[in-house]
């Protein structure tokens, strides 16, 4: 996934366009550039380098860059490694583009146009441009359709055709193009939350159509050069959260931000003390008649849908999957019109998430999304959508956003079972009630923050971190485990804690560091046997626990964090921000980009 943005007005483009693309690094950081129409002369001057926005910006100091026409990009490597020329924009013959997706076909490509010697990088998209450039012979709108229909694969290309000066070409296929008009020009974007300094009205490129983009407005065709008129929405993102507030990185801010982020999430949903989903047109026939849900999800995601599941079948008593969505296509997996399946997204934009979504609809299931980023393509996709209340989330390493997913699980798992009559309103009430408590109990871990500093320095150097629980402890260590590993870069595996013996305990030797959760009821005497067997084999274990159980004097621990009490269903949320703290000071200790970690980027629009 990548990020892209053009700039077509009265105003200098380099500026705005760096300012955008530093926004759009959540999207991928390997590499950044940009291209500019100098003046009446019509050349295109392309200016890029590997490394971070800032590395392009000081670049650009030494230039003399007064074009008011440009587009510009932001790169998670895909096809070709990270270096200056696998850099976009690619320029081609009159051609210069800029492209987030994947060119599945693009080697194909390469023989068909006798493209091998001509190439200067190993990417997909400079194959693209010089596609584009074949079918070039002065008519933008015929080369773009010839060209398009030969790419396979998902795209969203930003184009500058050399003697088309001040006019910039766009057109998409699954990966997301937004465009806005400024004061004084015409802005595109992968997505519309970066535009909001800029306007407070946008609208997608529907997939196949050509934009046309000038200082004076856009125009789209579709293939059959018929034109369109574009679906104008308001921009209603919170871009007041967007900005880090004394925080030394986003991550803190956003952990720190939870409790008011999962009130503003329920309380809208919550009528005489029983949980609606009337502001989201939700009909309660849909959580009344389906008979098995599923989940479609990717990596935190997917661990807040292992939540819902557990709630789900406590609560409701009905099936629940919870699938990997970069597998479900690929499962034969059985839906149909009595299965709801429910594609959750911090960005609404994953692809795997998306693809998912789509075949489900395919296949017959009713859709609902429960997305963070307003008017995101997987909340167009779905019949029904749920926002989240999270506001921007920045951090590559989402938090929030997950405990804003599970705060509307929570609320849909009850009003589920209170529509299909398991819970009575007492019931419904009570329960209700408890989830109100979440942001309370869940600050008082979070005032607790330095105690968790001094547990993540006992790990600092750890090689291989364990963490063991059971059920709903078992999911939260999921989570957790993903935090550390993307962020510490310490490899760290999550087990039920029942299943370590089967094998793995082998991996447990003198000093092994293993975290664990024990807040259930239901399983801790069993957890807390299952914490002997590794200590017994010399591992140095790290307790987070409900603060009402009792340990052994005998036993020695390397950290203990007495975790404030809620019914053990609601322990989930307080325990997460735990987690999410101990990997936020780990990384923070180290020395290491929190919020921008190797190789990964907040959004991942490839399969
Ligand atoms: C979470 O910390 C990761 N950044 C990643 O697993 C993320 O949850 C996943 O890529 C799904 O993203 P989405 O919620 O935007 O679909």
């Amino acid at each position: 996934m990548c990020g892209i943005i053009g700039y077509t007005g009265k105003d200098a483009a380099k500026d705005i366009m760096l300012d955008t693309l530093e926004l759009l690094e959540y999207r991928g950081y390997d590499s950044a550039g940009i291209a500019v129409c100098e003046g009446e002369k019509s050349q295109i001057q392309v200016y890029k380098c590997a490394g971070r926005v800032k590395d392009l910006r000081n670049l650009c100091e030494k230039e003399e860059i007064e074009g008011t026409c440009g587009i510009g990009h932001t790169r998670w490597a895909t096809h070709g490694g990270v270096s200056s020329e696998n850099a976009h924009p690619h320029k081609y013959g009159k051609v210069t583009l800029i492209h987030n997706g994947i060119i599945e076909n693009y080697k194909d490509l390469i023989g068909k146009y006798g493209l091998l010697d001509q190439l200067h990088s190993q990417t997909d998209s400079e194959v693209a441009a010089a596609v584009l450039s074949h079918f070039y012979k002065g008519d933008p709108y015929e080369a773009i359709r010839k060209a398009v229909l030969k790419l396979k694969g998902t795209f969203a290309l930003g184009i500058l055709f050399e003697d088309i000066p001040g006019t910039i070409f766009a057109i998409r296929n699954v990966s997301p193009i937004v465009v806005t008009r400024t004061d004084n020009g015409m802005m595109l974007a992968s997505d519309a939350a970066v535009l909001g300094q800029y306007s407070e009205e946008y609208f997608v490129l529907p997939e196949f159509h050509i934009l046309e983009l000038k200082e004076e407005g856009a125009t789209l065709y579709d293939l059959s050069g018929e034109t369109a008129e574009p679906r104008w929405l308001v921009l209603d993102w919170d871009t007041s959260r967007s900005g880090k507030d004394g925080y030394p990185f986003y991550m803190e801010k956003e952990i720190m931000e939870q409790p008011e982020v999962i009130r503003e999430t329920l309380q809208p949903r919550i009528y005489e003390g029983v949980p609606y989903f009337t502001q989201d047109e939700i009909p309660d026939h849909l959580l009344r008649d389906c008979e098995r849900i599923c989940v479609v999800a990717c990596g935190t995601a997917m661990h807040a849908g292992l939540v819902g599941k557990a709630l789900i079948h406590s609560l409701v008593r009905i099936h629940m999957d919870v699938e990997l969505a970069s597998e479900f296509m690929y499962s034969d997996i059985v839906v149909d019109e009595k299965t709801l399946v429910i594609a959750i997204s911090q960005s609404g934009e994953t692809i795997d998430t998306l693809e998912a979504l789509k075949y489900a609809k395919k296949n017959g299931a009713r859709t609902m999304a429960i997305v963070n980023v307003r008017g995101a393509s997987i909340a167009r996709e779905s019949e029904y959508v749920i926002y989240t209340n999270a506001g921007p989330e920045i951090a590559v390493a989402s938090t929030k956003a997950y405990t804003t997913q599970l705060a509307v699980l929570y609320l849909l798992a009850a009003r589920m079972a209170y529509v299909r009559g398991v819970f009575d309103k007492e019931r419904t009430a009570a329960f209700t009630r408890e989830l109100m408590r979440v942001p309370e109990v869940m600050k008082q871990v979070l005032d607790r923050r330095e105690e968790i500093h001094d547990i993540a320095r006992g790990i600092l150097d750890a090689a291989d971190v364990f963490m063991i629980g059971r059920g709903l402890d078992y999911c939260i260590l999921l989570e957790g485990s993903l935090k550390l590993k993307e962020i510490s870069y310490i490899h760290s595996e999550a087990y039920a804690s029942g299943e370590l013996k089967h094998g793995t305990i082998a991996l447990i030797t003198e000093d092994t560091p293993v975290i664990a959760v024990v807040t259930q009821d239901k399983v801790q005497s069993k957890e807390f046997s299952n914490i002997k067997e590794v200590q017994s084999r010399g591992a140095e274990v790290v307790l987070f626990m409900k603060e009402t159980y009792t340990l052994d004097k005998a036993a020695s621990f390397r950290g203990v964090f007495k975790l404030p009490v809620m019914e053990d269903e609601f322990m989930v949320m307080p325990a997460s921000a735990a987690l999410q703290l101990l990997a936020y000071y780990v990384s923070l200790d180290k020395g290491l980009d929190v919020d921008k970690p190797r190789n990964l980027a907040k959004v991942v629009t490839v399969e």
